[in-house]
């Protein structure tokens, strides 16, 4: 369920959702990802993406690169009339599982210095920064903190 009692459904990414997809990635990034580059994820065999519904309409989606027991977020974003309901949280739920069952030891990724959005976020789900990659962004230029989370099932 999410914030306001209706139900978030995720399920694998797939060329129905494509179309959406693009269009959230507009909405949210000032470098999107492509129509073409959303696709040639479906054929990756390295990449798991996910996508959340609210009523059938799509509401958010994430996407990782699985490789060996690491995982690499490229992207996470929720539309802005469906944030704050938990939307993500249940994205980042699925992907926690997904590690779990695959015994991975950590899930990495970037994010812009100034998205302390985000960065809060990521937090919640302990991920912690490790590391800083100068002018990693641009549009406008920016560093990112690179933030890691690491499973402690191994240890
Ligand atoms: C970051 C983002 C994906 C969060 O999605 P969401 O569905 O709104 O997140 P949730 O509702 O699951 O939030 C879970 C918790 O994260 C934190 N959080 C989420 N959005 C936050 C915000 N704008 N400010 C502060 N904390 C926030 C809060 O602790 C929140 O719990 P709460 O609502 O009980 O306080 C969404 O804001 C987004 O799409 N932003 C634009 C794209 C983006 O920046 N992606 C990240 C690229 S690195």
């Amino acid at each position: 369920m999410d914030g306001q009692g209706q139900s978030i459904t995720v399920v694998p990414m797939e060329p129905r959702h494509i179309e959406d997809l693009e269009r959230l990635e507009k909405e949210c990034f000032s470098t999107p990802w492509s129509f073409d580059s959303l696709v040639s994820e479906l054929s990756n065999p390295l990449a798991v993406f996910r996508v959340a519904e609210i009523g059938g309409q799509v509401a958010g989606y994430v996407g990782m690169q699985h490789i060996v027991d690491e995982g690499y977020i490229c992207n996470i974003a929720v539309f802005s009339q469906y944030r704050r309901r938990g939307v993500a949280t249940k994205l980042m739920e699925t992907l926690s599982e997904y590690a779990k069952k695959n015994e991975m030891a950590s899930i990495s990724l970037e994010v812009r210095e100034s998205n302390v959005n985000a960065q809060s976020f990521y937090e919640k789900f302990d991920f912690e920064v490790v590391g800083r990659r100068k002018h990693f962004y641009s549009n406008p230029t920016e560093d990112a903190l690179i933030m890691t989370k690491t499973f402690g099932w191994l240890f």
